[in-house]
């Protein structure tokens, strides 16, 4: 681990009430690995903005799989971007609905094509690219 670094900071009291509260609601066990993690998602948002940069992520789409051709178009596409799907998982939701869950990696502007040419099928109830890294 790197070596750690102090310094204060000046706040009004409402918004540390708030922020203390905040932190006792997630869980944290100080107010320094909760400002931690906003600083190191503000760096990782920051990062994504770039449509050049690598990323990890998950694609989760819920579909009516009684739609005809629809779970082959849905795996059409996956094998055309084959280099970007590491794995995948699908779940039978209820009688009608499947939810599917597509791990990624690759250029983010890549990943967004991706997650868009499988949202926009009709009979695709929902799709969401997720980005974690
Ligand atoms: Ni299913």
């Amino acid at each position: 681990m790197d070596q750690l670094t102090r310094y204060g900071i000046s706040i009004s009291q409402e918004l540390q009430d708030k922020f203390d509260a905040w932190i006792q609601q997630k869980g944290y066990q100080s107010r320094s690995e909760a400002i931690r993690d906003f600083i190191r998602e503000k760096l990782i948002d920051q990062e994504h903005a770039n449509k050049d940069t690598v990323v990890i992520g998950s694609i989760s789409i819920v579909y009516d799989h009684h739609i005809p051709e629809l779970s082959a178009k849905l795996t059409t596409i996956q094998h055309d971007f084959q280099d970007c799907i590491i794995s995948s998982m699908h779940v039978h939701i209820d009688h009608h609905n499947c939810m599917e869950v597509v791990i990624v990696k690759g250029n983010h502007g890549e990943l967004e094509t991706l997650a868009d040419k499988l949202s926009v099928i009709k009979g695709v109830k929902t799709g969401k690219l997720t980005l974690v890294y």
